[in-house]
């Protein structure tokens, strides 16, 4: 019979590119203002890879403080997922270059293609692998480099972006251990995966001059629609695992959302009843960095002493499928 473990987190850490834009140099290449990406978005500035870096240079250098963190070797590792959809490439996947800088081999890494859900998605996965006993440290990256596929004429979509991982080492829980992953839900609803997409550069719309010419492997999203559809889905995930595990939501210490709109956290905030002082919000540095968002908000509330050791914290993202789901997990 195989053995039932607790997964935990046992290590955190990001990197983002070190070149900013700000709402003021956006400003200048498109038809908006500060005032209205503030008001409509809660994003002040972001991150944006240089002409040379790819995904897999992010992951890595959030990989390596991940490790550090956690007081594991590279070695140590058993198995590597990346939540993007802005990979190095389209094959092969990003987590296994990021295998290859780490030196690693012969064991299993793969990539999640669930937008902005990809880092909630791969905890998901590894949960599974280390609660079986078949994998005890597994690196769950969240990269992004979505500003290479932005269309910066398209002031709908071209203000909201920026760059960045967020990486995770999700290990086996020693038994006394009070850290551990409670509960976690992932889900899926296909019928909107038009509402935000890449039409061109995958066998649906092969690249050509004509897709170049026409802006088509940049993102496409109908925002609004969006809107609605993200707070409801991650209140429904949210909501899924509170009940699942008898749990109010007075008992979450700390709320971290997607960072995809200041308006869609703060109305998943009310709808669920916290208390606005437990929701992380960092997007007015970083902006959308699609699925390294939540990493990202995790690695810098537990670096700044925000959250600490204990703490129970109830995770949620939706994106690109249209996909969603929820972590709940103790520090
Ligand atoms: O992470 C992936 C999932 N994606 C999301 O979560 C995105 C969810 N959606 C959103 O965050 C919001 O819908 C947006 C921020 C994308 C847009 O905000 P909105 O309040 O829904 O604006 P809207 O699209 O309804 O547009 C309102 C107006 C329009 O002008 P008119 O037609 O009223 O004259 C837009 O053309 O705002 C205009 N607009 C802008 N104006 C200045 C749209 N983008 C801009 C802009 N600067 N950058």
């Amino acid at each position: 019979m195989i053995e039932k473990y607790f997964a935990k987190i046992k290590g955190t850490g990001r990197y983002v590119p070190e070149k900013i834009l700000t709402n003021f140099d956006l400003e200048k290449m498109v038809d908006t203002s500060d005032e209205w990406i503030r008001t409509r978005t809660g994003m002040s500035e972001r991150h944006i890879a240089s002409e040379s870096q790819a995904a897999s240079d992010l992951a890595y250098e959030a990989a390596l403080k991940a490790i550090e963190d956690a007081n594991i070797k590279n070695k140590d590792i058993d198995m590597i997922i990346c939540g993007t959809i802005s990979g190095d490439h389209p094959f092969p996947s990003t987590a296994c270059i990021l295998q290859k800088k780490l030196g690693l081999k012969n064991f299993p890494a793969f990539d999640v293609s669930a937008g902005c859900t990809g880092w909630i998605y791969g905890a998901n996965i590894a949960k599974q692998y280390v609660e079986n006993g078949l994998a005890k440290n597994v690196l769950v990256i969240g990269v992004e480099i979505l500003t290479k596929i932005t269309n910066y004429q398209d002031r709908n979509t071209c203000v909201l972006f920026g760059d960045g991982a967020g990486a995770t080492i999700i290990s086996r829980a020693e038994p006394k251990d009070i850290s551990r992953f409670i509960d976690t839900e992932i889900s899926a609803d296909g019928s909107h995966y038009d509402l935000l997409v890449q039409h061109a550069g995958g066998s649906r719309m092969p690249a050509s001059q004509k897709t170049v010419e026409k802006n088509l492997h940049t993102v496409y999203m109908e925002g609004n629609k969006i809107f609605k559809l993200a707070i409801r889905s991650m209140y429904n995930a949210c909501d899924i695992v509170l009940k699942r595990n008898n749990m109010d939501v007075k008992s979450i210490d700390w709320l971290i959302t997607h960072q995809a709109n200041l308006r869609i956290i703060q109305a998943l905030g009310k709808k669920l009843k916290i208390d606005e002082n437990k929701v992380i919000v960092n997007i007015e540095k970083y902006a959308n960095t699609s699925a390294a968002t939540i990493p990202i908000a995790l690695d810098e509330a537990i670096r700044n002493n925000v959250i600490r050791h204990g703490d129970i914290v109830l995770l949620a993202s939706f994106g690109a499928g249209l996909t969603s789901g929820s972590l709940l997990l103790r520090l």
